[in-house]
């Protein structure tokens, strides 16, 4: 008999809350207590919101009753135009933000307005998934380039720039990154425009951790680099505002229109298409951007995340066997289990034994677009105290099972 799942869905995974989130739940179903390690929401770790952020959304539900504007409620889009415009992308009016269910939603429709069947997008490797996955069901190819550990975790512009084809259509930039912390700095970020304006593609900037920096860094947005190109910059209230739960993010269009404006028409159809996003979070996005102290309060030295940052950094690197390049964004570290001591055949098979003997649950780097395996990614979001057992429980299981693990 013919199977009902279409051919598609055959290359696209997403093992972030893959079988090991099914297994933890099982486990947790039976008693246990699984330090879940697996997904970048800071309100499932009591990381605080800001209460204006949830009062706003509270004060619009009379008013959320109906459908709303396609493209997102007007006063919405007019934060976050001025919001881009104070992070020196002038360009964008109201007109050129989409609100949706999450940047989730958006990349899928980003890609599907774009991509024709076999058109190739260029998404790090590693990457947050989605990416990967939403290019596959456009219909897209999606190809690796490398980021390279050594250099921070930094792309590979010789690589990015040996897989440009003439089916290149896009190149993806998730920065800062999930899940290497990486923020990547201006020359970077300029080489990567520069190519993609002499092959004509559309930079896609996933920037959803965009002011989640240590370390006095600074993020620069990337479609500020390239005002003469076509580009998507995403942003959105789960990360910086810490409130995933509203399902609320949204994409702002640049580049000169004689260039964007039959993309824009394709993905005002598509807006239409999901008839609005949900009406009630967007009510929360212009008293979320005018908050800017909350997110450096907790990523200064001294903050909440900072502390966890730092301490799960140390703790990591201080079991034999491991190292970590530091995060310097984002609330996520990619260690690197050392080949010769912690040799591994299957990473996956590695993150369930890490789950069944000790109820630590970590994503495997292959689930992230990761090539070897040899490397995993846990949130940095747990208290300190967690934190410590996580890595006490890890260190454990590597030290009694090598073999297990090979
Ligand atoms: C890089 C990146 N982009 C997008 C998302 C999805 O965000 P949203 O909650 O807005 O759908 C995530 C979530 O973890 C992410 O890490």
């Amino acid at each position: 008999m013919r199977t009902l799942r279409s051919a598609r869905m055959s290359d696209v995974t997403y093992e972030i809350r893959g079988p090991l989130l099914r297994l933890a739940q099982q486990l947790e179903r039976d008693g246990e207590k699984v330090v879940k390690l697996n997904i970048g929401d800071p309100a499932a770790f009591g990381v605080p919101v800001p209460p204006e952020v949830v009062d706003a959304a509270r004060a619009g539900v009379a008013d959320s009753t109906g459908y709303g504007d396609a493209q997102g409620l007007l006063p919405a889009r007019e934060a976050i135009a001025a919001d881009y415009a104070r992070k020196g992308l002038s360009g964008v009016t109201p007109a050129d933000v989409f609100l949706g269910n999450g940047v989730s939603e958006l990349v899928s429709m980003a890609l599907q307005a774009l991509l024709d069947p076999g058109d190739q997008v260029l998404v790090p490797a590693p990457d947050y998934p989605l990416w990967t996955a939403a290019t596959t069901l456009a219909g897209g190819e999606p190809v690796h380039y490398l980021c390279d550990e050594g250099a921070g975790w930094q792309p590979d512009l010789a690589d990015l720039s040996a897989k440009i084809t003439d089916r290149t259509r896009a190149v993806v930039i998730i920065n800062p990154n999930n899940p290497t912390g990486a923020v990547w700095p201006r020359e970077a970020l300029e080489r990567i425009t520069t190519l993609a304006g002499a092959h004509g593609l559309v930079v896609m900037a996933d920037e959803i951790y965009d002011e989640i920096l240590y370390d006095g860094v600074v993020h620069v947005p990337a479609a500020t680099l390239a005002p003469d190109l076509p580009c998507l910059t995403f942003g959105g209230l789960s990360k910086r505002y810490r409130v995933p739960g509203f399902r609320c993010g949204w994409m702002a269009i640049s580049g000169p229109r004689t260039l964007t404006a039959d993309y824009a028409e394709a993905l005002e159809t598509l807006a239409c298409l999901r008839l609005c996003p949900n009406v009630v979070a967007q009510h929360a996005v212009p008293a979320a951007l005018r908050d800017t102290a909350s997110i450096r309060a907790l990523t200064a030295p001294g903050g909440r995340l900072a502390e966890q940052r730092d301490r799960c950094w140390e703790l990591l690197t201080a079991i034999p066997g491991v190292s970590c390049v530091k995060p310097q964004g984002s609330f996520y570290a990619f260690p690197r289990l050392d080949p010769r001591v912690h040799p591994l055949a299957d990473d996956g098979r590695f993150a369930l034994d890490l789950l069944r003997e000790e109820k630590v649950l970590i994503v495997q780097g292959s689930g992230l677009g990761w090539p070897r395996h040899d490397h995993f990614r846990i949130v940095t979001l747990p208290p300190v105290g967690d934190l410590g057992e996580a890595a006490a429980r890890i260190a454990r299981f590597l030290e009694r099972r090598p073999a297990l693990t090979s």
